[in-house]
């Protein structure tokens, strides 16, 4: 079987270490064309010497720069390795939007994309979309990798678009599910960190604890799989093993299970159509698990999803906004400057202060973006 030749960026975090796992376990079936990090040079040697890509990045003005002349391979932008001749699927796993324009040239150069990125979709959904549509016929795909979009993906697979009643993201509840309200004000950066079911980057992490994250998960959802945010609901349930489900028009869902591990749904989309015969992730045991919990998120205790679902639901630059806003509250909080709870009032000022713009172009989400991680900043200095 011919290889399915594979570009990672954002190969040395959380879900391109989880992605190059994938690799080894299945090494006749991939090879690695191309490896972008970020400022960690030290792992990326390490990936370089191990995988061998023929391109390489890492951003400027990092210990990285010590490594161009190592002989490891060829240096391109992010943007010239999305669209290499030579890669099959493209799989963005980068924080931030380091990988937006990357992302939306590999579309429309007809480029097979797996998405594990947030931001790309978040912020730059219109602009994605648009690009997704221009590649079309050159044979661009978005695949998703996120666990959520993974399982609503694959529980589509073979259903028509007008079957499709309601999307059915769950959501673990993060680190403070069980926390009572009033202590929710002095949690600190480690514990907040500490998720229950998820090993992920710290920023997702406390998105995750926010729940901010799910209300992104929802506007992922929205962008693709063209279903409005009204027909999205979120449902808590405690073990992620049910990582998603579907419910169709004759009232039956369809759900995917899995342990919580990021290497199934990456797998799933570096190797679509096929399903590979080869298990990344610990074998899911139902017998052992025994019970599954299910309940109603506690929209009083996670006021950032309601604010997150607000600025997606008007469909115009305000989900950019509050991006933006909310990666700054988390480095704030991270930072130690402002506590726990005021990332979601930050969020609610920044999405009642923002000006959107409808039907916006890429340059215009992007501004958006810079607004609202502006105005946290001005906020937080105000006070501090
Ligand atoms: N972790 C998960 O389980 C998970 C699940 C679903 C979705 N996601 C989403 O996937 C994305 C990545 O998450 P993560 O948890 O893997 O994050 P992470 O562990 O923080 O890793 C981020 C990666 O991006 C690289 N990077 C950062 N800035 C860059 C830049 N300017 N140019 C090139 N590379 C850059 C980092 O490089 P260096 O380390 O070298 O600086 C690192 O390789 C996020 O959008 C997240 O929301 C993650």
């Amino acid at each position: 079987m011919t290889p399915i030749r594979v570009a990672i960026l954002g190969s040395t975090g959380s879900v391109g270490e989880q992605a190059l796992d994938v690799v080894r376990g299945l090494p006749d079936r991939f090879q690695v064309v191309a490896l972008a990090a970020g400022g960690n040079a030290a792992r990326l040697h390490e990936q370089a010497t191990e995988f061998h890509p023929r391109a390489l990045y890492a951003r400027p003005g990092s210990d990285a720069d010590a490594l161009r002349s190592a002989g490891l391979g060829e240096w391109q932008t992010l943007e010239e390795i999305a669209v290499r001749d030579d890669v099959d699927v493209l799989l963005v796993a980068t924080s931030g939007l380091a990988s937006l324009r990357p992302t939306i040239a590999a579309l429309r150069a007809g480029k097979k994309v797996a998405i594990a990125n947030k931001e790309t979709l978040v912020v730059g959904g219109h602009a994605v979309r648009e690009a997704l549509e221009a590649g079309r016929a050159a044979g661009a795909e978005i695949r998703p990798v996120d666990s959520e979009h993974s399982a609503i993906w694959q529980c589509l697979w073979g259903e028509a678009p007008e079957n499709i009643d309601r999307l059915v993201l769950t959501a673990s509840g993060g680190a403070f599910r069980d926390y009572d309200l009033a202590a929710l004000e002095a949690v600190t950066p480690e514990q907040a960190l500490a998720h229950p079911t998820w090993k992920m980057g710290p920023k997702i992490t406390i998105d995750s604890a926010t729940l901010f994250n799910k209300g992104l998960e929802a506007i992922e959802a929205r962008w693709l799989f063209d279903i409005p945010l009204e027909r999205v609901d979120i449902l808590q349930h405690r073990e992620s093993v049910i990582h998603s489900l579907v419910r169709f028009r004759d009232g039956s869902f369809k759900a995917q299970l899995g342990e919580p591990d990021m290497r199934l749904p990456v797998q799933v989309a570096l190797t679509y159509p096929d399903r590979a015969a080869a298990e990344p992730a610990p074998p899911l045991d139902l017998a052992t698990r025994g019970a599954l919990h299910f309940g109603t998120v506690d929209a009083e205790r996670f006021p950032a999803l309601g604010i997150a679902l607000e600025a997606g639901r008007r469909d115009d630059t305000s989900a950019a906004a509050v991006a933006g806003a909310d990666e700054a509250a988390v480095e704030h909080f991270l930072a130690g400057r402002i506590p726990f709870t005021s990332i979601a009032r930050l969020l609610d000022r920044a999405l009642q202060a923002h000006a959107p713009t409808a039907r916006p172009d890429l340059d215009t989400l992007l501004a958006a973006e810079a607004w609202g991680r502006h105005f946290v900043n001005e906020a937080v200095a105000a006070r501090v």
